[in-house]
C-alpha cells in the first residue's frame, strides 16, 4: 500500500505528498521518475521524484492539478493511498564534481530541479540557482532551493517578486559575466527548456533538459515517450528524461505533447472524476 503519509498544498493548484515506498525510497536517484496510478481504472502518469528519504522510506511527489487524474490526486488525503506506484524509472542525472552549475527550475519544475541541486551541492560543486514562476504565490520550494544553492536569482512574469523578467534573462547576465559554467540543468515547461538551450548554445555551455513527453508503460515498451534527439528516436523513459538540450527537436516534442487535449478535455468533463 503506498499510503500517502503528508500533504501539503504548496502553491494553487500545486500540491505536495509524501507517499509510503520504501523499496523506491531505497533505490531512489536525482532524475528519476515515478509511474502511478490514483486507482486501479486510473490512467498511468509520470511524475518525478521531487525528493526521497531512504531511512523513512518515503518519496515526495509534487504535482500540478492540470488534469483528470492530477486532481483526482489532489484530492487524496493523508492516510489515503495509491493504487500503485512504480519506479524508479530513468537514468539518473549525472553527478559529479565539475565547478560551477546552474540550476534552472521554472514553475513546477522547480520540484525536480531540487533534488538535483542537492546533489550537485553534495558532490562538491558551486550551485547557482534560477526559479521561475509566473507571480509570487506560484513560487514553490524557495527556501529549499536556497539550502542548497551557493546564490539563488528569482524571476516573475509579473514583477511580484524577485525581479521581473525571465530565467533566460538572469542565464544571459552570467553567461555574459564570463561565470565559468560547467553545465546548466533546466527543468520546466518545454518553451523553458528550448529558450535555456537556444541561449547557452552560442557559449557552447552544456545544457541538461527533462523531458516530460507522454508517458503510457515508462520501461520502453509502448513508443508513447518518444522524442528526436540529434536526429535519432530516443524513449524518454529508458533514455532520459534528460538529454542534451542542444540536440532535442523541441517543436516535435511539443507537437506530441498536444496529440490528446481532446480526450484529455473529454476525461476532465466526466461526472465520474
Ligand atoms: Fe512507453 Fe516510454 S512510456 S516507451
Amino acid at each position: 500500500m503506498y499510503t500517502i503519509l503528508d500533504k501539503k498544498v504548496l502553491s494553487p493548484g500545486v500540491k505536495q505528498v509524501v507517499v509510503s515506498a520504501p523499496l523506491i525510497a531505497r533505490k531512489a536517484r536525482p532524475g528519476e521518475f515515478v509511474i502511478l496510478r490514483v486507482d486501479e481504472n486510473g490512467e498511468r502518469i509520470p511524475l518525478t521524484i521531487a525528493d526521497f528519504d531512504r531511512q523513512a522510506g518515503t518519496v515526495t511527489l509534487i504535482f500540478q492539478e492540470v488534469g483528470a487524474t492530477t486532481r483526482r490526486l489532489g484530492r487524496l488525503e493523508t492516510g489515503d493511498a495509491l493504487s500503485d506506484l512504480a519506479g524508479p524509472l530513468g537514468k539518473p542525472t549525472h553527478i559529479e564534481k565539475m565547478g560551477t552549475v546552474v540550476c534552472v527550475g521554472g514553475g513546477i519544475g522547480i520540484a525536480p530541479i531540487y533534488p538535483i541541486a542537492r546533489g550537485m551541492k553534495e558532490a562538491g560543486n558551486r550551485v547557482i540557482s534560477i526559479l521561475g514562476a509566473r507571480t509570487r504565490e506560484l513560487l514553490i520550494l524557495e527556501q529549499e532551493m536556497k539550502a542548497v544553492s551557493d546564490l539563488v536569482y528569482i524571476t516573475t512574469d509579473d514583477g511580484s517578486y524577485g525581479r521581473r523578467g525571465l530565467v533566460t534573462d538572469v542565464l544571459q547576465e552570467l553567461l555574459d559575466s564570463g561565470e565559468p559554467i560547467a553545465e546548466v540543468i533546466a527543468i520546466g515547461p518545454v518553451v523553458m527548456m528550448r529558450a535555456v538551450a537556444e541561449t547557452t548554445r552560442p557559449y557552447g555551455v552544456k545544457t541538461i533538459v527533462s523531458l516530460n513527453p507522454i508517458m503510457v508503460d515508462g520501461t520502453g515498451m509502448c513508443g508513447g515517450c518518444r522524442v528526436s534527439v540529434g536526429g535519432q528516436t530516443k524513449f524518454a523513459c529508458v533514455d532520459g528524461p534528460e538529454f542534451d538540450g542542444h540536440q532535442v527537436d523541441f517543436a516535435g516534442l511539443m507537437a506530441r505533447q498536444r496529440m490528446y487535449v481532446e480526450q484529455e478535455k473529454y476525461a476532465d468533463n466526466q461526472t465520474y472524476q
